[in-house]
Parts: C-alpha cells; structure tokens; sequence
C-alpha cells in the first residue's frame, strides 16, 4: 500500500478528458471516462487513475472521499475573462433592451471606455476585492483556472495597475490565474480619433513597462505565460494595427491572442493563424474558407456564447463548422461588465449546447482540455491525468450531461483544487 494525502472512489464515472494534445474534430466527442472510477493525490497533484477497485486497496489515504456515485470531471479552464475590472454597466444593459446596439453605445464613447473610467478611478484595493468576489463565484461554479485581461486602463499607469491587481490575485486567490496585456481594447480618450498613435503609444510606451513588469513577477518566475491580446473591430484597431500590435508582443518572446470577427470580418483570424496564435476568440463572423483555414492550424477557436446570449443576437459563432472542420474549439465566459457579465462555465456550456450545437461532451472538453491549451497551460490542468494538478469537481448528478443541461443552476457539488476539498 502507498501512503497518498487524498483518494476519490465510487464515481460513477471519472471523465478524464485526457490526451496529450488539444482535441480536435471527432476527438472532441470522446470523455476518456472511467466506470466506477477513482483518483488518487498526494501533494496537490494526481498520482493514480482507474476504477475503484484497484484504486481502493493500492492506497493508504490520509482523507478519503465517496463519489456516492456522482460524476467526477476536471476543473474548467475559463481561458478568457477581464474579471478585474471597477464600476458596473447595468445602465448600458437597460438601454440595450431599449433597442440601443453594443456597437452604439461603444461608439458614443460608452461601452470599453465606460469600464475604463471607473477603472482608473478605482484603487487596487477595490479591484482586488470586487475581482475576488467574482473568482469566489467562479470556483464554486467549477473553474479553477481563469485567464485575465487587462484592457481598461488603457494608459501606462493603470495598465501596469490591473497587472499589480492580477498578480494580487494570483497570490491570494485559490484559482490559478493567467495574464494577459490587452492594452489596445480600445482607444483612449486621449487618443480620440487617432488609434495609428494609440497604437505607436502600445507598442512604444506600454508595451516595454509590462515586460519590464512581467519579468519581476511571479508569474514570470513560476513560468505562467504572459499573452498579448488586441481587439481587431471597428472603432478599435484595424488588421493591419492589430497585426503591428501582436507582432511587437511575439517580438518580445510573448504568445499572441486575438478578439477577432466578434461584429466585422476583416481577414484577422487568417493573420491569427499566420502570426501563430495560440487562441483566436469570439469568431462570430467568420467565414468558412478562415473557418477551414483555423481548423488546419494550431490556433485553438475559442467561442464566447454568454456574449451572444447576453447582447439578444440571433447568430453565434458556427462552433459545429469548426468542430466538423476538424478544429480545436474551447469555450470561455468573456466575463466582463458589458458583453457578458457571466461567471458560469456551466451556463456557457449550456448555451454552447443550445445554440451552437456542441454536445455535452464537446462543450466538456471545450471547457476544459482544450481551454487549458488556449492558455498555455495544457500540460498542467485541463484533464484528469497522473501528473496534472488535482483539480477536479464533484458533480451533483452522475450524468456529467447535467454539467450542461442544468440552466442557470449550480451542477458542481464539491470542488477540489490543487487536492485541497473547498
Ligand atoms: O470580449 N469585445 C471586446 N471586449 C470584450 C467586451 C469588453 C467590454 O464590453 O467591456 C469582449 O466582448
Ligand atoms: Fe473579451
């Protein structure tokens, strides 16, 4: 017998979601799930999977905890959020039932800019605690690692602020946390009317401070990557800024991400896989020859249905195209205060399922093998497998299809991250 800190049994089944490389096309349907399954952990990190009776006698468990038949899965990767962020939009949100479009507002200098405002005004302390309530919501919905934009600062000060609140958050929060610089989501005030030299003021002013700040991090030093991310939309960076933008980042040894097609195509998600990044997101608009050209790639297509569902559109990104073309699709909530104020993988797979015709294994591993690798983390979570961090949820049904036909609810009963029972 060896002596280990935890041993999960008597799931109902253990859905691994485990391969050595994003799941692409039909890969994606399969769960790798294990019958009457158990896990064993020691030191925050799995150490044995496989069914419950030869799991049981093999180990010594200082805590051992019954599945009581219930489904056991990984934790969700929620591979694109700006959860930092000050103020709310809920005034934005009455006016779009009124009829205004999210277009309109971010036009008339509402929307990002809005965000922004607050966001400057905010201290650390306050985004910090407001950012710390949202991850508490999010984790107990299952997510155990979030990535995190900036992109409401939008000048060198408060940029490098809501990198010290990222940080902050990484340090005293459960979730494990990855950054991301979008210091051009929109352009600035300042800049009013000139995104050309917002985008020269990215790439020569912000740009060279956050590196700066990246390599005396923590995350630098626990090696969590540190990504670039652009908006490329009307009234923010045309494909050839956006391009210049992520250009300069990978010059700097960072990996490139991309909020693409969300209302208008210009050609970016080609130039996302051309620039090789590791995620292009929301791909609402995408045609088919780009949607052929993703699937081919190693750029994983990360869909964000909250924001359809939340602005009242009626078409989503054609996710069953990317799948059926053979692409890696990962799914996210976009957290934000204006196009998705959404803390809940589940909700999303749910909407995923609905609207965009992923089944529930799909948004499954959408949520989280495939997610991980949209943020460079796909060797460490995203799976149940021997070597990866112990982080994994206890479901409440022992139909893991709950995860996604639950509406609105909360499906996960018990999380566990890092091998510590929350
Ligand atoms: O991913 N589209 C750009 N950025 C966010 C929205 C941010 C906001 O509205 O504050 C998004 O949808
Ligand atoms: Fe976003």
């Amino acid at each position: 017998m060896s002596l280990t800190d935890l041993v999960i049994h008597n799931a109902s089944s253990v859905i691994t979601c485990a391969q050595s490389a994003p799941k692409r096309g039909v890969e994606m349907q399969r769960l790798g799930d294990i019958e009457n399954g158990a896990v064993a952990i020691h030191e925050g990190v799995i150490v044995d999977v496989g069914s419950s009776d030869e799991l049981k006698p093999k180990y010594d468990a200082q805590q051992t905890i019954d599945a009581n038949g219930k489904a056991v899965c990984p934790g969700f990767v929620d591979p694109h959020t700006h959860a930092v962020y000050g103020g709310d939009r809920a005034h934005e949100f009455e006016l779009r039932i009124q009829s205004a479009t999210y277009m309109e507002i971010m036009a008339a200098g509402g929307g990002i800019l809005s965000t922004m405002k607050h966001t400057r005004e905010a201290s650390v302390e306050s985004l910090l605690e407001s950012a710390t309530q949202r991850l508490d919501q999010m984790l107990s919905l299952g997510t155990t690692t979030v990535e995190i934009k900036t992109g409401y600062g939008l000048d060198v000060d408060s940029e490098l602020k809501m990198l010290q609140v990222i940080e902050q958050l990484s340090k005293t929060h459960p979730c494990d946390i990855v950054p991301t610089f979008l210091g051009a989501h929109t352009v600035p005030p300042e800049f009013q009317g000139n995104a050309e030299a917002y985008t020269q003021y990215v790439i020569e002013e912000m740009l060279p401070e956050v590196v700066g700040w990246y390599q005396g991090s923590q995350f630098s030093h626990q090696k969590t990557p540190l990504f670039i991310d652009v908006f490329c939309e009307d009234h923010a960076f045309s494909l050839d800024q956006s391009r210049q933008i992520l250009q300069s980042g990978i010059d700097f040894g960072l990996h490139a991400k991309i909020h693409v097609d969300q209302f208008n195509s210009f050609a970016a998600t080609t130039m996302a896989v051309d620039l090789n990044a590791i995620s292009a997101d929301h791909l609402d608009v995408t045609g088919a020859s780009e949607i052929k050209y993703l699937a081919q790639s190693n750029t994983i297509a990360v869909s964000l249905p909250a924001v359809n569902f939340n602005l009242g559109l009626e078409k989503y990104a054609n996710a069953r195209e990317m799948v059926d073309a053979g692409a890696a699709v990962a799914l996210a909530t976009d957290l934000n205060p204006g196009s998705a104020p959404c803390l809940s993988m589940p909700l999303v797979m749910a909407i995923a399922c609905r609207y965009q015709k992923l089944t529930p294994a799909e948004t499954l591993n959408a949520s989280t093998l495939n997610s991980a690798h949209a943020i460079g983390l796909g060797e460490q979570v995203g799976s149940i497998e021997v070597g990866k961090k112990a982080d994994l949820l206890i479901l409440k049904e022992k139909d893991y299809r709950h995860l996604a036909y639950t509406l609105g609810g909360n499906p996960v009963e018990t999380v566990i991250k890092n091998g510590v029972v929350l």
